[in-house]
């Protein structure tokens, strides 16, 4: 079995999306270890409670990031996590913790990198007149927003829409990406060409 660790702050549809695809056995050989929030209100902890799975809370505020993040690959290491998916884990995390999983650690960002890294982006690509808009899986490298892309999936951006019709639209497209990406990696099926992914046994 291969062990996820999911961190969330948040409501965490991105976890209930996985953990529904591993529940329909769309991701076989594949087990939620543990659910970790640095927000101890996090509405995802609760819910994983109700899923039956561990769920704790290792608060951030005012400690020092390397101080938390060692707690937190202790706890990781304690549910004998083989990867770990960031959704909606609002904390950067710290050189340490990149290496302590190396290739290991996926992230999942509501905009098509590079465009709009950051905070706010569904805004920022309707702001910017962009056209496309989509989400993007990553490997979680030393930067923010920047490791090697697994995949994307892309949205229209409507004439009349909001920060939160676009980010509804994207959302939609995150739960079928975040799975797919995981089943990708765990596959072993591909090479890391410098920053590009490519499928192993392919011209
Ligand atoms: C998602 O938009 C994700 O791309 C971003 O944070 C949001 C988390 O949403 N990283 P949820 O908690 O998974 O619903």
């Amino acid at each position: 079995m291969q062990r996820i660790g999911i961190l969330l702050s948040g409501r965490g549809s991105n976890f209930i999306a996985i953990a529904e695809a591993i529940r329909q056995r769309r991701l076989p050989g594949a087990e939620i270890a543990v659910v970790l929030s640095n927000l101890p209100n996090a509405a995802g902890l609760e819910v994983a409670r109700s899923l039956g799975l561990p769920a704790l809370a290792i608060p951030s505020a005012g400690r020092k990031r390397a101080e938390h993040d060692a707690e937190m690959i202790a706890a990781l290491h304690n549910h004998r996590v083989d990867m770990v998916c960031l959704a909606g884990y609002m904390r950067i995390i710290s050189p340490e913790f990149v290496h302590a999983f190396p290739n290991r650690i996926l992230n999942i960002h509501p905009s098509l990198l590079p465009a709009f890294p950051g905070l706010d982006v569904q805004a920022q690509a309707l702001e910017y007149g962009a056209k496309v808009a989509g989400c993007t899986v990553h490997f979680v490298d030393e930067a923010v927003d920047h490791g090697a892309i697994i995949l994307q999936r892309v949205v229209p951006v409507l004439d009349e829409d909001t920060p939160e019709s676009l980010s509804a639209r994207i959302l939609v497209e995150e739960h079928i990406a975040y799975t797919e990406a995981i089943a990708r990696v765990l596959s072993g099926e591909y090479h890391l060409l410098g920053r590009r992914y490519v499928l192993r046994n392919r011209p």
